[in-house]
C-alpha cells in the first residue's frame, strides 16, 4: 500500500479527515472497569490522529464531546442548527459501546455571537435558554448517560458568575434549564458541573450550598460534576475528594470527577493526583465515573507542553495511566 499510516507499523489506510470516525482497534469492554473511565473527544483529532483515535477506542469507556455541543458551535446562527461534530462524536461512541456524557446545555463561554451581541429581553433570554435545551437533549434522547446542564455558574468568591442568564434571569435560570433538559430526556442524569470547586475555599463552599439548596428546591438534578483541573503544584488530596464526594452524597445526589487533567507535574505527582481522584470515586458508591480532559498530550487545550494527560503527544502511557485505571479494575 503506497500510502502507509506514519507511526505504528501495519497497512491500514490513514484515516478520513471528514465522516465517522473509523473503529480500527477493539473497543474495550464497559465492563473492564469499575466506574466510567471517560475522556473529551474532538472527531477530528480522531480521524486524523492514529495515537490519539487508538488510545481513545481501547482504553475510554465514555466520552464528551470536547467542544462539539457548545452554543457556538451547534446554534452558530440564530434559527441554525449545525450537529456535524456533536453527530460525529455520539455515533462514534454507541459504536464503540461508550457511554456518553453531554456538555454544556448552559455555560456563559463559547456562545454565538447573536446570543452575545443581541439586545435581548428577559423573557427572550428564558425562551431561548429553553429552546436551545430541548433542542439539543431532544435530539439526542436516550442516548445520552449525563448531560452538564450547567457550567460553571459561580465566581471565585462564591457568588453568582453575572453572565448572560444571570443577569436576565437571576438565580431562576438553573431551575428553568434543569426543568428543561429533565422534560426533554426523561432517562438522562442532569449534573451541575464547576470548575476550581475542588479545594477548600469559598467556590466550594457555596458550590455544595447550591447543590443543596436545588436539591431541597426539587430541581430535577442528580448530580454534582468537579472538572478537576489541576495542577502539580496544586491537586485535591483522596481525603479532600472523599469529603466532598461524602457531603454531596448526603444530599441524595451522584458525583462525578468530569474533566480533569494534571499540568505542568513530573510523573510521580501527576500520578498521585490522578490516583487520588480515581480512588476517591472506585471507592464512593455516588460516584458515577472519571472523565480526563482529552486523550494524548498533544492536543490538550491548555498545550501539549502542559503534558497533563494520560498519554504523552505520541500516545505513549505515561505513570498516570496505570494510577488512574488501577483503582477501577480491582
Ligand atoms: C475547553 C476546550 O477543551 C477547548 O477546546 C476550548 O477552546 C475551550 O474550552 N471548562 C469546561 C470545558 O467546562 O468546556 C473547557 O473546555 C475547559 C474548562
Amino acid at each position: 500500500m503506497a500510502l502507509a499510516a506514519c507511526g505504528d507499523a501495519d497497512d491500514r489506510p490513514p484515516a478520513p479527515p471528514s465522516g465517522p470516525i473509523p473503529v480500527d482497534d477493539d473497543p474495550i469492554a464497559r465492563e473492564a472497569y469499575s466506574k466510567a473511565v471517560g475522556a473529551a473527544v474532538w472527531s477530528g483529532h480522531a480521524r486524523e490522529d492514529d495515537a490519539y483515535r487508538r488510545r481513545l477506542i481501547t482504553h475510554f469507556t465514555s466520552v464528551t464531546p470536547e467542544d462539539g455541543m457548545k452554543w457556538a458551535i451547534v446554534n452558530p446562527q440564530r434559527g441554525e442548527y449545525d450537529f456535524t461534530e456533536a453527530d460525529a462524536v455520539v455515533e462514534f461512541a454507541e459504536q464503540t459501546g461508550k457511554r456518553i456524557r453531554g456538555h454544556p446545555l448552559v455555560w456563559d463561554l463559547q456562545l454565538p455571537d447573536w446570543l452575545e451581541d443581541g439586545d435581548f429581553t428577559p423573557e427572550d433570554l428564558e425562551e431561548i435558554l429553553r429552546r436551545h435545551v430541548a433542542e439539543l437533549v431532544g435530539r439526542y434522547q436516550g442516548r445520552i448517560a449525563e448531560w452538564d446542564v450547567v457550567n460553571e455558574p459561580l465566581a471565585d468568591d462564591g457568588s453568582w458568575e453575572e453572565n448572560i442568564w444571570y443577569r436576565a434571569l437571576g438565580e431562576d435560570y438553573v431551575r428553568i434549564a434543569f426543568e428543561a433538559a429533565r422534560e426533554a430526556d426523561p432517562e438522562a442524569r442532569l449534573f451541575i458541573n464547576e470548575i476550581g470547586a475542588e479545594s477548600r475555599g469559598p467556590k466550594s463552599d457555596a458550590y455544595l450550598e447550591l447543590a443543596g439548596r436545588l436539591r431541597r428546591d426539587d430541581v430535577p438534578i442528580d448530580g454534582v460534576g468537579f472538572q478537576n483541573h489541576a495542577t502539580g503544584e496544586r491537586y485535591p488530596s483522596q481525603a479532600r475528594i472523599e469529603r466532598l464526594f461524602g457531603a454531596v452524597r448526603r444530599m441524595g445526589l451522584d458525583v462525578a470527577i468530569t474533566e480533569m487533567d494534571v499540568a505542568n507535574a513530573g510523573d510521580g505527582r501527576q500520578a498521585s493526583a490522578y490516583r487520588a481522584a480515581a480512588t476517591a470515586c472506585a471507592e464512593a458508591r455516588n460516584c458515577t465515573g472519571l472523565t480526563v480532559w482529552g486523550v494524548t498530550d498533544r492536543w490538550s487545550w491548555l498545550g501539549r507542553d502542559a503534558e497533563p494527560l494520560l498519554f504523552n503527544g505520541r500516545g505513549r502511557p505515561k505513570p498516570a495511566l496505570d494510577a488512574l485505571l488501577m483503582p477501577f479494575s480491582d
